[in-house]
């Protein structure tokens, strides 16, 4: 006991419950709800796709989430190192190592378009986009931006930077820190620009596209998609929440914290549906846009606004808000198994991966400009190291967890760490199913639908 007091003290813990579940959150809410979530919505038929969203998100993203949590407090290790103490020697350890592999690939491209909100949180300032007259200008402007080499590599190393500055003070004394200043601030400014928006002529128009569901447009591949990003949007399937719950002390109660935070990253998806659709539609403009929804089209929906240029300062902020909380918890994940592997010490660890996860970046930061023509199966390098870490390595890495704590260590000794500090575990019996049958075989059909 007092060895693996010893083992926890020299790692980093959080400090309190409340900077966990801020940590956690943090790392569930980015790019994922206010980026990717609205898009994809505006291009499913909206309501409905939010209801199979939702129901994807408890039948089989909280299980997970659970089950990360309860690993990583019970072995105190990375992903690698924690399948490794539970299933030594074994193949379930190419798990841990996916895990990791999927972080580095992630936040290569996921510091891409942190540069670019970074980017645009100080082009708002400067006012160099509050003259667009169309969506069309934002939209060129947009692509020339990220068509710019040097500008597009500085911000895409201004924001690694960051989040080295952070990853560098640790556990509590970096990550909980800054989320507990970054989370609420993001909590005040989502609920502005939803006033802002619901307030604006023509908004409820928006709110009927988004809730009203419309189940024609929904068939196989909109699951697919709903399932893929639950995984994304709750930082699942590759040992982040693991690692979160690898640094919890003791005492803390598991259950209730995913609950927190699975809500806290659905709210925050849906209320920022509640910002984007009234203000696209407010303005006349269409939702389905695509990738380029916030970047190309927003900026144009906040030049027609009142107060629109502090309108536009205030949401990119939020956006860069929350892909550094992101961010951090994605390189948190590859140095933490440098530190429990490999012996390195946090600042080697921290220096080294965010240098070699940077220039594996460069590429894909490149994808819009000069390496634009460089495709493969039509996707450039960018669309392809999203499409391998998003879509085939967090659900694989999703689907093997539930396996593993399903029938390889067992749903029983699972409840016995879980219920090791709290009262008892209620809802054993319902998790124990969705963690072995529910969650593999949802996943095992998305991947089948995927092939056929
Ligand atoms: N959940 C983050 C988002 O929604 O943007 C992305 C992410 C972070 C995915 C951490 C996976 C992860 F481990």
């Amino acid at each position: 006991m007092v060895i693996r007091n010893n083992h926890k003290k020299s790692r980093g813990l959080w400090n309190t419950r409340l900077g966990f579940i801020l940590a956690a959150s943090g790392s569930a809410v980015g790019l994922g709800n206010i980026w990717k979530f609205p898009y994809i919505v505006g291009q499913n038929g909206g309501g409905a796709f939010v209801l199979i969203y939702i129901l994807c998100t408890i039948a089989v993203g909280l299980p997970i989430m659970l089950a990360e949590f309860t690993i990583g407090r019970k072995t105190c290790l990375n992903p690698v190192g924690a399948f490794q103490s539970l299933k030594p020697k074994s193949h379930w350890v190419k798990i841990g190592y996916m895990g990791v592999l999927a972080g580095f690939f992630i936040l290569s491209f996921y510091a891409v378009v942190g540069g670019w909100t970074l980017a645009y949180v100080v082009k708002a300032f400067t006012h160099t986009m509050s003259n667009f007259s169309s969506p069309k200008e934002a939209g060129q402007f947009f692509g020339s931006f990220i068509g710019n080499t040097w500008e597009v590599l500085f911000y895409h190393a201004l924001f690694m930077a960051i989040c080295v500055g952070i990853v560098l003070r640790g556990i509590h004394g970096g990550i909980e820190k800054a989320c507990k200043v970054l989370m609420p601030t993001l909590v005040i400014i989502l609920i502005f620009l939803m006033f802002r928006a619901l307030t604006l002529p023509g908004a409820m128009e928006g709110i009927e596209f988004y809730l009203k569901p419309d189940f024609s447009k929904i068939g196989p591949q909109t699951i697919l998609i709903a399932l893929g990003q639950a995984f994304f949007s709750l930082s699942l399937g590759m040992g982040c929440m693991l690692t979160y719950g690898s640094y919890l002390p003791e005492q803390e109660n598991l259950t209730s914290a995913t609950v927190y935070v699975v809500i806290f990253d659905t709210v925050i998806a849906l209320l920022v549906g509640m910002v984007i659709f009234p203000a696209v539609f407010a303005m006349g403009l269409e939702p389905t846009e695509g990738p380029s929804l916030v970047f190309s089209v927003l900026p144009a929906v906040f030049v027609g606004m009142p107060f629109g240029n502090l309108v536009s300062i205030i949401f990119f902020t939020l956006l860069a808000i929350a892909a550094i909380t992101s961010g951090i918890s994605l390189l948190e994940v590859v140095v933490a198994y440098f530190i429990d592997q490999r012996k390195w010490d946090r600042k080697k660890a921290v220096l080294v991966t965010s240098v070699t996860i940077f220039a594996f970046g460069v590429p894909s930061g490149l994808s819009f400009g000069v390496l634009s023509e460089a495709k493969l199966f039509d996707m450039n390098f960018f669309d392809h190291v999203d499409n391998i870490a998003s879509n085939y390595l967090l659900p694989l890495g999703g689907m093997l967890t539930a396996i593993f704590v399903g029938w390889v260590w067992g749903t029983k000794s699972a409840e016995e760490e879980i219920e090791k500090y709290e009262t008892k575990f209620h809802w054993g019996h319902v998790w124990g199913f969705l963690i072995r049958y529910i969650s593999p075989v949802a996943v095992f059909l998305v991947f089948c639908a995927k092939f056929v």
